[in-house]
């Protein structure tokens, strides 16, 4: 049977510990050999051309870890693509929709495919888009899920089958990964198709060559998880009695890596029971700082790329309000200001959220499971709600 542990202790354990196999699985699926002298393109997703073709617009629903993933993609798609794309609860959507917007695709993303908020947001938007004249305004909807036979599949026109099997922990996170892979398989081929197109005279995406180089990185990515995990499995380990009489975390993070940080705090929270909040770093000093002692350890994941500097001044500042220190960063001599540091390899920044989630997702669980809490069962939590 497929919900067997393993010799895990937990299926949370069993289940990161299988991401590595839910990437290489993701580069054998979508990124096509490259043979020389051939025009082969950079990523081949199973979607029909209506999926990507003129499309203005994107909004994604979702609830909880689904939502964080949306959030990365978002940007994904704004920053490799080009394409405006906001992101929205769904329970919120539901009652508060923005109003209509033209040549717009949908995104509901659900690792079951079962939640009801989700769902209920996909059918109203369906619905009111089909009283619309204008076929500039038709549904166009498209489900990310690891459930390919769920009622999201049953209900939108494409599927995204993330793939990335069973999923027994409460705690998502082989799918979260899974939804994170969805999301730049589809914002490289957005990408890859306005590769030259112009808005207002200026390049809304990114060039071939840079798309390229983002690909060969991507395919690095299985061997990069497999050590990670087994590193951060042991670091995160030691590290669980420091937090035995922690009851509030700081998660900071900017950019790509800001959605990290919500999800870091939110697992905190899922299985510990350990309040938490996740935070853009630049934020910081507009409310989180009056919270910040030597009692509330603060996790800075702090990556190379157009914002480092100033996340490691926003750490600074944490340390010198006595915080105890969690990076996520790369092995650098800046990485001294960390009193601990969780070292992750210094890729494209773009990538860097499909690496720091690693940390995040060990962090909770080995904090949880020193408390003897049960992780895969955690109090008041389903796997999916399918009550509104
Ligand atoms: C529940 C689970 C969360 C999950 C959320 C959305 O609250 O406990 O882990 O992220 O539902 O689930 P979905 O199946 O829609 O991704």
């Amino acid at each position: 049977h497929v919900a067997d542990k393993r010799s895990f202790r937990h299926f949370m354990l069993k289940e990161i510990h299988e991401q590595p196999e839910t990437a290489a699985l993701w580069v054998a699926r979508h990124l096509p050999e490259v043979v020389e002298g051939e025009a082969t393109p950079l990523v081949a997703l199973p979607l029909a051309a209506e999926v990507f073709e003129g499309v203005e617009r994107i909004q994604i629903l979702a609830c909880g870890t689904s939502r964080h993933a949306a959030q990365v993609g978002a940007y994904l798609l704004e920053q490799l693509a080009g394409i405006p794309t906001s992101v929205f609860y769904a329970s919120e959507f539901r009652y508060a929709p923005p109003p209509l917007s033209p040549h717009t695709l949908t995104i509901g993303v659900t690792q079951s495919g079962e939640t009801a908020d989700t769902l209920a947001a996909l059918a109203m938007e369906q619905e009111r888009r089909r009283l619309v004249a204008d076929p500039a305004y038709r549904p166009r909807l498209l489900g990310i899920t690891n459930r390919a036979e769920s009622s999201l599949a049953r209900m939108v026109d494409h599927i995204f089958d993330i793939g990335a099997g069973i999923e027994v922990g409460v705690a998502a996170t082989k799918t979260f990964l899974g939804q994170l892979l969805a999301f730049y398989g589809l914002s490289l081929a957005f990408a890859e198709r306005r590769v030259g197109q112009r808005q207002g005279g200026v390049s809304s995406g990114r060039s071939r060559e840079e798309l390229k180089a983002l690909v060969a990185q991507l395919r690095q990515l299985p061997q990069q998880l497999e050590a990670l995990v087994a590193d951060h499995d042991q670091r995160c380990a030691s590290l669980a009695h420091r937090f035995e009489g922690t009851q509030d975390v700081i998660f900071l993070g900017r950019g790509i890596n800001y959605p990290i940080a919500l999800e870091g705090a939110l697992k905190l929270k899922e299985i510990s029971y350990i309040h938490a909040e996740g935070y853009p770093a630049g934020e910081m000093k507009h409310g989180p700082i009056a919270l910040l002692d030597a009692k509330v350890p603060v996790v800075s994941i702090a990556m190379p790329g157009a914002v480092f500097d100033k996340v490691l001044s926003n750490a600074q500042e944490a340390k010198a309000r006595d915080a105890q220190l969690i990076g996520v960063a790369p092995e650098c001599p800046d990485a001294e200001l960390f009193d601990v540091l969780l070292p992750v390899p210094a890729v494209d920044e773009l990538l860097s959220p499909l690496l720091t989630v690693i940390p995040m997702q060990l962090l909770s669980y080995h904090i949880a499971a020193h408390r003897g809490l049960d992780v895969d069962q955690p109090r008041n939590l389903a796997k999916s709600v399918t009550v509104e």
